[in-house]
C-alpha cells in the first residue's frame, strides 16, 4: 500500500526499497544515454516518506515562511517568489550521498540500501537565489544557519537540514528555490511545488516541499540533520553508532560538499564483450562530477588495476550553456544566469578508446576522476556505518567474447 496514489512514475526505475517510501534509480545505460540532461521521468528519486499532494488549481498559493534571527520575518507565496523576485535558470546536477552505495554494503552492511552509480541526475532547474530572499528579510547579527524544512511529515518530524548563511548568500555557491525543471513545473516527487537546490552538496540538503526556512546561530537540530547523511569515523559499527549519541551530534561529521565521483556507463558490470568482428578497439563511456563547485579536470582508466593508466576525453556540456544563453532564455522563458561562471555545478562525460588486445579475456576496466584542486578518487574504500560518499575507483569487469 502506497500513499502516493496521486503520483504518476516511469516503470523503468528500479525500486531499491520496496513499495513505500518511494527510492529509485534508472538503468545506468538509461541514464547516460539520456544525455546531458535527464528527463524528469528518469531523475533519481530519494524520499523518505509520502509525498505531499498539491492541487494544481492553487499551486501558485503555496506559502513558505522565512523566519528567525532576521528583522524583517515573512511569509511568501509561490506566486509573489515569481512576480517579485528576479527569476533564474541554471543547470546542476544532484546526487544522493548514498550513490555507488552497493558497492560498500557488499563489504559490510552499512545501515542504508543499496545504490547503484544511478543515484545522479541533471536538470535545468528555474527559480529564485535563495540570497535575494535572505536580504530582503534582513538577517540579523550572529545568524549564521539557514535551516530548511520540507511539508513531508515523518516519523521523527518534518523532514528539515541546514546550510551555513555565509554559502546562501555567496553567488558563486548558487543555491537556488526552484519551482521548476527542464522547463515544467517541479513534478511531486522532485519537490512540487517548490523546493531548494543547493548545487555542489549531497542531495540530502536540497529540501523538497519547501515549508519553512529559519536563520539560527546554530546548525538544524532536525532528526534528519543528525541522524541522516554524515560519514562517521570508520571503526564505527551499526550498534555503536545507535548507543552513542555523540557520534552523530558532531558537526564535523555532515557532509556538504560532493567528493570527486566518477562511474561507467558502457561497458555495463559483467558485460560480455562480443569482439569478433571489432577494429581492436573498444569506446567505453560514463560520467564524472566534483564537489564544490570543482570541475573535474582529468578522467583515467586502467585495464590493470592502477599500474597504468589511459587519459579520457572529457566533454562539459554545460559550457553551451554558458555560450549561448539567448537561446536558451527563450526555450525556458527565464534568465540563464551563468554569472556562477567560476563554479560548475553539473557531471561531465568521458570517452576512452581501450585497445581490446590489452584486455584479458576476464578484465577489470576501472576509472578515476580528479578534480581541480587535484582531489582523486582513491584506490580504497573508506568504509563508513552510512554507507555514505563512495568514490572509489570504480570498477567493471567485463568479459571477452570471440
Ligand atoms: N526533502 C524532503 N522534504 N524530504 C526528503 O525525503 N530527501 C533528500 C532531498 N530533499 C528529501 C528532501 C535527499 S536524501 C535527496 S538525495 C534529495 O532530496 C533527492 O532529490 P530528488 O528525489 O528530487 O532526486
Amino acid at each position: 500500500k502506497t500513499p502516493d496514489r496521486h503520483v504518476p512514475r516511469d516503470p523503468r526505475l528500479i525500486r531499491l526499497t520496496g513499495i513505500h517510501p518511494f527510492n529509485v534509480e534508472p538503468p545506468l545505460s538509461n541514464l547516460y544515454d539520456e544525455g546531458y540532461l535527464t528527463s524528469p521521468e528518469l531523475f533519481y528519486v530519494r524520499n523518505h516518506g509520502a509525498v505531499p499532494e498539491v492541487d494544481d488549481a492553487t499551486i501558485l498559493d503555496w506559502e513558505f515562511s522565512i523566519e528567525g534571527l532576521l528583522e524583517k520575518p515573512m511569509t511568501l507565496t509561490l506566486k509573489q517568489l515569481i512576480d517579485e523576485y528576479e527569476q533564474v535558470t541554471v543547470p546542476i546536477t544532484l546526487v544522493c550521498a548514498g550513490n555507488r552505495r552497493k558497492e560498500q554494503n557488499q563489504v559490510r552492511k552499512s545501515k542504508g540500501f543499496s545504490w547503484g552509480a544511478a543515484g545522479v541526475s541533471t536538470a535545468l532547474w528555474t527559480g529564485v537565489a535563495l540570497s535575494d530572499v535572505i536580504r530582503r528579510a534582513a538577517p540579523k547579527r550572529g545568524a549564521k544557519y539557514v535551516c530548511m524544512e520540507g511539508a513531508d511529515k515523518l516519523p521523527n518530524g518534518y523532514y528539515g537540514t541546514s546550510v551555513k548563511l555565509n554559502w546562501a548568500m555567496d553567488p558563486n555557491r548558487g543555491i537556488i528555490l526552484a519551482y521548476k525543471m527542464n522547463g515544467e513545473l517541479l513534478r511531486p516527487d522532485h519537490g512540487k511545488p517548490l523546493r531548494v537546490v543547493v548545487p555542489g552538496q549531497i542531495g540530502g540538503r536540497s529540501v523538497k516541499w519547501l515549508k519553512k526556512l529559519t536563520l539560527t546561530a546554530a546548525p538544524s537540530d532536525n532528526w534528519y540533520h543528525i541522524y541522516d547523511n554524515r560519514v562517521l569515523p570508520t571503526m564505527i559499527s551499526p550498534e555503536q553508532s545507535a548507543n552513542e549519541p555523540k557520534w552523530w551530534t558532531d558537526e564535523r561529521y555532515a557532509i556538504y560538499d560532493l567528493s570527486t565521483n566518477s562511474a561507467t556507463a558502457y561497458p555495463a558490470h559483467e558485460e560480455k564483450l562480443c569482439l569478433i568482428n571489432a577494429t581492436g578497439t573498444y569506446r567505453a563511456k560514463g560520467y564524472a562530477y566534483g564537489g564544490g563547485g570543482r570541475r573535474v579536470t582529468r578522467v583515467e582508466v586502467t585495464l590493470d588495476k592502477g599500474m597504468s593508466w589511459v587519459l579520457a576525453d572529457i566533454r562539459y556540456h554545460e559550457d553551451d550553456y554558458r555560450d549561448n544563453s539567448e537561446e536558451n532564455e527563450m526555450l525556458f522563458g527565464g534568465k540563464i544566469d551563468m554569472g556562477w561562471r567560476e563554479t560548475c555545478f553539473t557531471w561531465c562525460f568521458w570517452e576512452v578508446e581501450l585497445k581490446i588486445e590489452d584486455m584479458a579475456i576476464s578484465s577489470d576496466i576501472m576509472v578515476r576522476a580528479m578534480d581541480e584542486s587535484m582531489n582523486v578518487q582513491p584506490r580504497d574504500m573508506y568504509w563508513s556505518v552510512l554507507g555514505m560518499m563512495n568514490n572509489p575507483w570504480y570498477r567493471v569487469t567485463i568479459t571477452k567474447e570471440g
